[in-house]
This record gives C-alpha cells, sequence and structure tokens, in this order.
C-alpha cells in the first residue's frame, strides 16, 4: 500500500442515549490536540469524531423519557455538538449513525463487502447479553454474575442472528498485534489484547432480530434482521469518508486511519473485531490504537447517585475552554486513569495559567511598553545574553548552557516538544512548553531588565526581544492546546516583521493587553475556601512599571 501523505484521527462514536460527560469530552480532546498539531505541521488532516445511536439501549432510554428514538437522539446528539464547538474542537466531520445519507451508505456497502467473502452466516444465538455494554457476555466476563462494568446482571437472550467469522482471523491478528502493524498504546493494553485473542476467540453476532431491537440499519437483503449496534457503529470509520459511495475521495485520501482514540473499555472491539473485519473485506488496517484512561472524579468514577459527576459546560461556561482543555491535557495523564477536582483544577489553573504563563505575558508586555512604546526591534549581538539551561531540564542540553533564547528553542525545546507530539504523549509535551515558560521567568529574574533599563538601554531592548521571541514560540506550542490563547499571545506581541528564510519573528510591536490573559480564580464549592498559592514574590521594581 502506497504511503498516504495524510493524518486521519478518530475517537470512539459516543452514545447518544444521554448528553455529554467529562470522559466524551477529554476523548474529543486529546484527537483534537493531536489534530491541530499535524494541521500546524502542514499535514492534511481529517478529524472525526460522532455519536453511536442505534440499539437496545437507545431504545430504551428514549422509552423511558416517552419520546420516539429518532427524536430522542436528535436531542442527545446537538448536546454533543454543542458542547464540542464550546470546547473549540476543530472535527472535520461529525458523524451519525442514524444518518441515513451520511452513515447507512457505506454500512451497507462493507456489510456486503464482508458477506461476499463468505464470512457472514446464519445462526442461533443462546447465552447473555449486556445492553449497558450492548455486548454479548459469558460467563467469564462476569464478576458475581454480573457485568464488571455496569453492575447488572447480563440478560440471556435467544434468537436467530447473523454471526461473524471472527475466529477465521484469530491467528493474524495475533500477528498484527505482536508486530506493531496494528500499534496499541500502551503497551500493556497491547498484551491484555494478545493474552484475550490467545485464549481463543468465538464468532460474533453481527445482526439481532427487528422484532426485539427495531431501531437500527436493516441488514441488506434481509428483512427481519438489523446490525448488531456495535457492527454498525464500527463502520462509522469509513462511512464518514464516503466509502462505498461516488464520493469517496475522503476514504480515497485518509484512510487507513493513523489514530483511534478509545477507552480502555472498548478496546477488544477495536483491536480484535474492527480488524478482522478490515481483513474480511480486505482493507487497509488501522495503524495506531490510542488507549486512554477513565477520568474519576475526586478519586471516584463518576456517577449521579455520588454527585460527583463533572459537568464540562459548566467549567467552560465559568474558566473559558482554554482553561478546560488545559487542564485536561495537562493534568490527566493520557494512557491511564486521572481525576479531576475542582481543587485540582483550581490549583493548577492559579499556579500555571494565572501566574505563569498569564502573568509573563503581561510583565512582558508592560516593560516594553513602558520603555520602548512597545517597538522592540532585533538586535545582532542577542548571543550575548545568555540563556542558563539546568542541565538536568532537558535531554542532551548540557551543551546548550550560555546560548541564546533562539538557539535554545531550535536545539532543545521544539524538538522535545516536537518528540512528545509525535507520541501521542500529550501531557509530556505540555510540560515542556510550561518548563519553557519557566526558563524564560527565570531569564526575567536574572537579567533584571527593569533595573538594567537605567543603566543600558541597548542591552535592555535585547533582552526584551529575546523574551518576546520567546514568546512567540510558546504560542506556536501552545496552539493544539490552547488555540485561543495562542492567537491572544501572538495579538499581544505584534510580530512586526517576519525572517522570511526561517518564519522566525524580528521585530515586534505589542500591544497593551486590556484584561489579563488568565484572571485568578477562586474554589467555588468546597465549603472551607482553602488559600490559593499566593505568587511567587515579583522584584519590587517591576511592579513600579
Ligand atoms: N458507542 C460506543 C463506542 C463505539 S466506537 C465505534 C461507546 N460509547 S460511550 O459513550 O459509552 O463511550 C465512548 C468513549 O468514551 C469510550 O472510548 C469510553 O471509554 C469513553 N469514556 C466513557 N467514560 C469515560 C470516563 N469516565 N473517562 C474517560 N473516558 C471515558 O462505548
Amino acid at each position: 500500500m502506497e504511503k498516504k501523505n495524510s493524518f486521519y484521527i478518530t475517537t470512539a462514536i459516543h452514545y447518544a442515549n444521554a448528553g455529554p460527560h467529562l470522559g466524551h469530552a477529554y476523548e474529543g480532546l486529546l484527537a483534537d490536540i493531536v489534530a491541530r498539531y499535524k494541521r500546524e505541521k502542514g499535514m492534511p488532516t481529517f478529524f472525526l469524531t460522532g455519536t453511536d445511536e442505534h440499539g437496545d439501549k437507545i431504545l430504551r432510554s428514549a422509552k423511558k423519557v416517552d419520546m420516539g428514538p429518532q427524536a430522542f437522539v436528535d436531542m442527545n446528539a446537538q448536546k454533543f455538538k454543542d458542547l464540542y464547538e464550546a470546547m473549540s474542537l476543530s472535527n472535520d466531520e461529525f458523524i451519525r449513525t442514524s444518518d441515513q445519507k451520511k452513515h447507512w451508505p457505506g454500512a451497507i456497502a462493507l456489510w456486503n463487502t464482508i458477506k461476499e467473502t463468505g464470512d457472514i452466516y446464519k445462526g442461533v444465538y443462546k447465552g447473555l447479553y449486556c445492553v449497558g455494554c450492548e455486548a454479548f457476555k459469558t460467563e467469564k466476563d462476569l464478576v458475581d454474575g454480573k457485568c464488571p462494568d455496569h453492575k447488572i446482571a447480563p440478560e440471556e437472550i435467544e434468537e436467530e442472528n447473523y454471526f461473524f467469522k471472527l475466529s477465521k482471523y484469530a491467528d493474524e491478528i495475533i500477528k498484527l498485534i505482536e508486530s506493531d502493524t496494528i500499534r496499541i498504546l500502551p503497551e500493556a493494553r497491547k498484551n491484555e489484547m494478545l493474552a484475550l485473542v490467545k485464549e481463543g476467540i468465538e464468532d460474533i453476532s453481527f445482526s439481532r432480530p427487528e422484532r426485539d431491537i427495531p431501531w437500527g440499519i436493516p441488514v441488506p437483503g434481509e428483512p427481519g434482521q438489523n446490525m448488531y449496534v456495535w457492527c454498525d457503529a464500527l463502520f462509522n470509520y469509513i462511512s464518514a469518508l464516503g466509502y462505498g459511495t461516488e464520493h469517496d475521495e475522503n476514504f480515497k485520501k485518509f484512510w487507513p486511519a493513523d489514530v483511534h482514540i478509545v477507552g480502555k473499555d472498548i478496546l477488544r472491539f477495536h483491536a480484535i473485531f474492527w480488524p478482522a473485519m478490515l481483513l474480511s473485506a480486505k482493507l487497509p488496517l488501522p495503524k495506531n490504537i490510542w488507549v486512554h484512561g477513565m477520568i474519576t472524579s475526586d478519586g471516584q468514577k463518576m456517577s449521579k447517585s455520588i454527585g460527583n459527576v463533572v459537568d464540562p459546560m459548566e467549567y467552560i461556561r465559568d474558566y473559558g475552554p482554554d482553561a478546560f482543555r488545559y487542564f485536561l491535557a495537562r493534568e490527566i495523564p493520557p494512557f491511564e486513569d486521572g481525576d479531576f477536582s475542582e481543587e485540582k483544577f483550581v490549583t493548577a489553573y492559579n499556579a500555571n495559567l494565572a501566574n505563569g504563563l498569564g502573568n509573563l505575558v503581561s510583565r512582558t508586555i508592560k516593560m516594553t511598553q513602558t520603555y520602548f512604546g512597545g517597538t522592540i526591534k532585533k538586535k545582532e549581538e542577542y548571543v550575548d545574553v545568555p540563556l542558563l539551561i539546568r542541565r538536568d531540564l532537558f535531554k542532551g542540553t548540557e551543551y546548550l548552557q550560555g546560548y541564546s533564547i533562539p538557539y535554545t528553542i531550535e536545539w532543545a525545546i521544539l524538538p522535545e516538544y516536537q518528540e512528545k507530539m509525535e507520541a501521542f504523549e500529550v501531557q509530556q509535551a505540555a510540560d515542556v512548553i510550561w518548563k519553557f515558560i519557566g526558563l524564560l521567568d527565570g531569564y526575567i529574574t536574572k537579567h533584571e531588565p527593569f533595573k538594567l533599563i537605567k543603566e543600558d538601554r541597548e542591552k535592555t531592548e535585547n533582552i526584551l526581544w529575546n523574551i518576546l521571541y520567546g514568546l512567540y514560540f510558546v504560542g506556536v506550542m501552545v496552539v493544539p492546546f490552547m488555540p485561543d490563547t495562542a492567537k491572544k499571545i501572538w495579538t499581544a506581541i505584534g510580530v512586526d516583521n517576519m525572517d522570511e528564510k526561517y518564519g522566525t519573528p524580528l521585530s515586534f510591536q505589542t500591544q497593551q493587553i486590556d484584561e489579563a490573559l488568565f484572571a485568578r480564580i477562586e474554589l467555588k464549592k468546597i465549603e472551607e475556601p482553602q488559600p490559593v498559592p499566593q505568587p511567587d514574590s515579583q522584584p519590587t521594581e517591576e511592579g513600579q512599571v
């Protein structure tokens, strides 16, 4: 297969049986960060998300509120769209499995292709089914007779189904996972999947009787059967690209997926079922499956009865999309479980956004405005103001001590940042940005431009030029994480003139900022408010700027 010059990233499609929660927001954010990073690098990128709208779970939820299934999923899908817009997700498509125009043609085409291979046959399924997972279960999947994820006993069902010959592909799937042809991240999840397939896998149901589940895509040529909701749902990854239709340009351009992002609870569907379906249809396989952990709230699983469900919209409304994005990206590890609490949010916000980034931008702008009317030009001898880098701070920086800020960015900061981003280590990539922000703060403390201005105007301008140059690249690295903030930084530093050859800023005309980038916030919900950490002591002279 020819190497395609494009990038395709997906989230799971989220059940439209209710509105979105923090886990959905997190998954969308991870995909958005990587998609924005790739686009910045000039890579044609397609980012897909959407909603999973068929099946028994949806049908039952709709009945509970006395609504028809279509009206019910329309209502919930809109809530997902609203959230994703509010958090500035840059998805290129929002696929809905009840969309008969966008999703059904591709789903039907793929079903037919798999059928032509001879991998779909009729049989009778007798066994257990968990509606929460929308999945068939065996005794070994249960703990004390209950589904461990939904804490309910599965229902016994007996019905005529179409089956898919999953077992036929077991050996090939093992080889593909072992060889990292399909790379499962992190490694521990890869081993889990290998163990699961090696235990032996059986064929799976691919359809359900319409009389029991009258809400799904009809099996082509077989009235009375609807596609099993997981088969319908997995098809979204190619139906959204126009597979099997006249308009399959995106499919040709973007498939196979570079990354499917999923939670650990649904990994087996993506690492085993989906590749087997693609093998059967002789289609290329996804390259990476990125398995993130679960977000807990105050150390516990989010649950309405405990009352610890975090409403993402509330945070976005109160603190803005960028602060919300920052917290999830920087404070939750991308490959493990992580915890969300208001206290952690407020502490991280004040320390790293209000103090760290926000304060650095505003103090720099103030100095440039007061001393130079905002105009800062590049000086030839900027390498004479060395940036001291602690030896242990960045890998391989021992030789960088005493170099300029531009040199440090080019040789230490950007390479490390890019390495992390390419490995989907978004949290660590954000760490690199904030280490750099710390270095710029240290640079101000060391050179004291607020004192130096009285003795050496030329050198002070030189120092401020270096800081502005550093802030320009803070903006570059921040784009995928906090797109609005990146724009605000660039507006404030006012790049006046770019070096066309290197694409780096030469001179600046800074703009006074009326409001702080991030105003400090206080805990709202904790009964006895904790004192919020105070900013590090600032040199007094600067206060007089
Ligand atoms: N509809 C299926 C996926 C079909 S993909 C072809 C589904 N939907 S879901 O709404 O239940 O979950 C969607 C995604 O959100 C999954 O990847 C799941 O792991 C993730 N999360 C659900 N709860 C979560 C947390 N508390 N934390 C992080 N992610 C979580 O499964």
